[in-house]
């Protein structure tokens, strides 16, 4: 079985309670989005972005930025579409299926390669995650930014708390790598490029910001605050 029918598997169901269970435990998809500095015109690309809840976030807060999606899994985009359908969202985000290590930015009809990368709690969903990252390198122009949250490795909790979290997360093929800070620190030596990172919760989650060539610390924008009907 390919990822694209392994993940059509485990959602076809889920995806309906997706965006209900999950705000309760993907700790940091807040904080990330809040984040990010987008600027008027950029284009931004979601790997896995599952329902299209984040990308749903930016569209609100970026009006006049194009918001591309793709995920392997058609059912969770055939939801992410219904969801979408009649919004005022629904003309910035194109959504696509594909897989994380091979999509393009000629797969939407763009010429330049995309302004900000993100991935949200799909790293520890893909086996090969240095290649999807390397690969997303690739298709990040210089000066873009690629936005990391996933679950860390909870070594401030006990022991048995994660002992449970990480047997409850390998039955939905969740298998968070603790080796990815590392890999980024990295990454970002050998490129020469630079990288923000911090641990949330305890440890729980990892939030991480990698600028292809650098990150100015001075410009911290006023952003404005995502309303609580968005808040799922
Ligand atoms: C845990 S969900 C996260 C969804 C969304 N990013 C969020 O934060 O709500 C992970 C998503 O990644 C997708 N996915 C898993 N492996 C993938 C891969 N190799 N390429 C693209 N998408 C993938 C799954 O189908 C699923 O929709």
């Amino acid at each position: 079985m390919d990822a694209a029918q392994q993940m059509d598997r485990q959602y076809r169901y889920q995806r309906y309670v997706y965006d209900l269970s999950r705000k309760y435990y993907l700790l940091g998809r807040d904080a990330l989005l809040n984040e990010m500095d987008v600027q008027p015109g950029e284009t931004v690309l979601e790997i896995g972005c599952g329902t299209a809840r984040n990308l749903t976030k930016l569209a609100y807060r970026y009006p006049s930025v194009k918001l591309y999606g793709i995920d392997a899994s058609r059912m969770m985009l055939d939801t992410a579409r219904d969801k979408l359908r009649g919004t005022l969202y629904e003309r910035n985000i194109t959504l696509r299926q594909g897989l994380a290590g091979q999509v393009s930015h000629h797969d939407f009809g763009l010429e330049k390669p995309f302004d900000h990368i993100v991935f949200s709690y799909v790293l520890s969903m893909i086996p090969g995650w240095q290649g999807a990252l390397e690969h997303a390198l690739h298709i990040l122009k210089p000066g873009g930014c690629l936005h990391v949250v996933d679950f860390s490795d909870q070594q401030t909790m006990p022991p048995w708390f994660r002992r449970v979290l990480l047997q409850w997360l390998d039955w939905f093929h969740v298998h968070p790598d603790p080796d990815v800070p590392c890999y980024l620190e990295q990454l970002a030596d050998r490129e020469r490029d630079q990288l923000r990172m911090r641990q949330l919760a305890g440890r729980y989650a990892l939030l991480a910001h990698y600028q292809k060539g650098g990150i100015s610390d001075d410009h911290q924008p006023e952003l404005p605050q995502i309303p609580q009907y968005l808040d799922f």
